[in-house]
């Protein structure tokens, strides 16, 4: 569970990378009464990620940071973190690898999302292996984040069925559309509500 702060709500960060639709969903529900959370910074390790834009659209603070040399990135992204009070970070299609440190400092206060049904189709190109294997069903995880790839406790899933004829494209933007949902509600549970 994450700890609450109080009646205030918890002040967090989203890292992207690209396009940022979770990170869409995550503001609009930050700005419900209901949410424990509220968006105050949007990382990206990308200065051309499209979800840049949402930050801009949001009137949220944003920066970007190469990660080409991660500990310097990490050192110069945790006083970021630190200076702006953030005590919770939303990856949403983040697609660099924090370090084993950066994570320790923020412990059990990262939460991902991943377009598959955890511990199956860890890491890259999941719907491609999906279809590959010729599976039934996939879907999305949210869950905390460990030292280990798309590894932590499991915090919320939801399945979708695979069509006749589904191709990547398809199966992704299905899996999207749960995603939006998903992560807000995993939100709510880690919060114990
Ligand atoms: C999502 O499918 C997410 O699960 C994966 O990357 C995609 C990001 O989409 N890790 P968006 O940038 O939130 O639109």
């Amino acid at each position: 569970m994450v700890p609450s702060t109080g009646c205030n709500k918890t002040r967090t960060a989203v890292f992207i990378s690209g396009t940022g639709t979770n990170l869409k969903s995550l503001i609009k529900f930050s700005r419900n009464a209901k949410s424990p959370i509220s968006i105050d910074l949007v990382i990206s390790n990308n200065s051309k990620a499209k979800g840049l834009d949402y930050a801009k659209k949001f009137k949220i603070k944003k920066k970007v940071l190469n990660f080409k040399k991660k500990k310097l990135s990490e050192e110069k992204l945790l006083s970021i973190l630190k200076i702006n009070n953030i005590n919770m970070i939303c990856l949403a299609g983040f697609m660099k690898i924090l370090s084993g440190n950066f994570i320790k400092k923020f412990k059990g206060k990262i939460l991902n999302i991943h377009p598959s049904l955890l511990p199956k189709y860890k890491g890259l190109n999941s719907h491609k292996r999906v279809l590959n294997n010729k599976e039934k069903y996939s879907g999305c995880t949210v869950h905390f984040v460990n030292a280990r790839l798309d590894s932590g406790k499991i915090i919320l899933q939801k399945k979708v069925k695979i069509s006749k004829n589904e191709t990547e494209t398809s199966l992704a933007k299905k899996i999207l559309v749960q995603e939006h949902k998903l992560y807000p509600k995993a939100i709510l549970k880690a919060f114990n509500l």
